[in-house]
C-alpha cells in the first residue's frame, strides 16, 4: 500500500506526515533534515525560479511514485531523503520554494538547495539559480516560520536538533572553474579551493549562530569520473578526468581539516565530513561488484553529455532499467547509486547521530 503513500510530495503528503511522521519524530534524536546544496539534493526549487536548470520533466522521477517529476535530478529519490527515512523521518524531503508544503510539513525536512549552484555565487550566476547567501536567507526566513507557528522552545528544539547536511562543492569545479575563464584568470586551483573552504566556513558559521548544531558536510565525489567530464576529457577520452579527481581529493582533505577546526572553535557543533568519494570510485571501477552493468554512461540519451532538458529530447534512448546504472544522466547518479552512498554515510558517518 505504502508505496505510493510514501513518495508523494507536498500537494498530498500532509496525510502521510500527519500519521506515518508524528509518531517517529516524536522518538527520533534527530528532529529534521535540512539541506543545503546543489542538484546532488535539490527537491525541487528550482521549479520555481527561472532557469534552465530543471528536471520536472519525463524520464526524471520515472522510478518516482507514479513516475512524477519532481525537480528531483534522478529516476527516483536522493541520498538525503533515504537517510531521512533511516533517521525515522519523512521519507522525501519537500522544497521549501514549494508553497504548498505548510510550516508543519517543513518542519520534519526542508530542502533550500539549488540544481546548478555551488559555494560561489559565481557558479550560482552561471544558470541564475539560487546563491548559498540566498539559501541562508531562506533559512533564517524559514526559523522565523517555525517560530511562529509553534512556539520558542519547540522551534529552538528543532532547529537545535535537526541534522543539516550540505552538498554543495562540485560545480564550482565543473560548472564554474572548469568550464568557464573567469576564476581560473583570478586564482590558482589551490587558491580557489581556499576561497571555497572560507565560504564553507562562513556558511556553517552562520547555521550555528542561528541555532544548529549536528551537520554533516559532503567531500567531493571522484567528479572526473562523471559520463560528461570522461566525454569532456580532452587528454583521454573516454577515460576519467584524474586531474578533477585529484582536485576533489585534495579539496576534501582541506574540508576535513575545516571541520576539526570548526568543531573545536565552535560551542556545540558536532559537524563531520561524508567522504563519498572511496564509494564512488570504487563503483566506477567495480561496477558488478554492486550490481551494475553499466557505470560510464547515463541512463538517459546516449549517456555522454546528455543532463536536464537533454534528457527530455532524447527519450527513444532511455535505458529500460535504470538500476544497471549508475548514473541516471551525464552527470547526476541514479536512485539505487544515491541509495547505496546514503547507506554508505550513514555506516561510516552519521550513525553518531543515531
Ligand atoms: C554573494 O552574494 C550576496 C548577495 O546575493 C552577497 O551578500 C554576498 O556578500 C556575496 N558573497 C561574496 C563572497 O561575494
Ligand atoms: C551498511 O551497513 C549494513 C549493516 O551493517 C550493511 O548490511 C550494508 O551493506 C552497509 N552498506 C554500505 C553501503 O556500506
Amino acid at each position: 500500500m505504502s508505496s505510493l503513500r510514501r513518495y508523494l510530495p507536498c500537494l498530498i503528503c500532509f496525510f502521510f506526515l500527519t500519521h506515518g511522521g508524528r509518531r517517529a519524530c516524536a522518538t527520533a534524536k534527530v528532529t529534521a533534515i535540512i539541506v543545503f546544496g546543489d542538484s546532488s539534493v535539490d527537491t525541487g526549487n528550482n521549479n520555481f525560479i527561472p532557469t534552465v536548470a530543471r528536471s520536472n520533466f519525463w524520464p526524471y522521477g520515472r522510478d518516482y511514485a507514479n513516475g512524477i517529476a519532481t525537480g528531483r535530478f534522478s529516476n527516483g529519490r536522493l541520498a538525503t531523503e533515504f537517510i531521512s527515512e533511516a533517521f525515522g523521518l519523512p521519507p522525501s524531503i519537500p522544497a521549501y520554494l514549494d508553497a504548498k508544503c505548510t510550516i508543519d510539513q517543513l518542519a520534519t525536512g526542508v530542502s533550500f538547495a539549488s540544481a546548478a549552484t555551488g559555494l560561489d555565487n559565481a557558479t550560482a550566476g552561471v544558470l541564475s539559480v539560487i546563491t548559498l547567501s540566498e539559501q541562508l536567507a531562506y533559512f533564517k526566513e524559514y526559523t522565523e516560520r517555525l517560530r511562529s507557528a509553534k512556539g520558542e522552545a519547540a522551534a529552538k528544539e528543532i532547529i537545535g536538533g535537526a541534522l543539516y547536511i550540505w552538498s554543495i562543492d562540485t560545480n564550482d569545479f565543473i560548472e564554474n572553474y572548469y568550464n568557464l575563464p573567469e576564476r581560473r584568470m583570478q586564482y590558482t586551483v589551490g587558491e580557489y579551493e581556499a576561497y571555497l573552504l572560507g565560504l564553507a566556513e562562513a556558511a556553517i558559521r552562520r547555521v550555528h549562530a542561528l541555532g544548529g548544531r549536528k551537520m554533516d558536510f559532503t567531500g567531493l565525489t571522484p567528479m572526473g569520473c562523471l559520463p560528461a567530464e570522461r566525454v569532456g576529457n580532452r587528454g583521454d577520452p573516454g577515460e576519467c578526468n584524474e586531474e578533477y579527481n585529484a582536485v576533489a581529493r585534495t579539496f576534501n582533505a582541506k574540508l576535513q581539516g575545516l571541520v576539526a577546526k570548526l568543531n573545536k572553535d565552535l560551542p556545540g557543533l558536532q559537524l563531520v565530513f561524508a567522504d563519498t568519494y572511496q564509494l564512488l570510485a570504487d563503483v566506477v571501477k567495480r561496477p558488478a561488484d554492486y550490481g551494475f552493468d553499466n557505470a560510464v554512461q547515463g541512463c538517459c540519451g546516449t549517456g555522454l553529455f546528455e543532463a536536464g532538458y537533454f534528457c527530455s529530447f532524447t527519450t527513444s534512448m532511455l535505458c529500460t532499467n535504470a538500476n544497471k546504472y549508475v548514473f541516471f544522466d551525464a552527470i547526476h547518479p541514479t536512485e539505487k547509486m544515491y541509495k547505496l552512498l546514503a547507506d554508505n554515510v550513514i555506516n561510516t558517518t552519521l550513525h553518531v547521530f543515531m
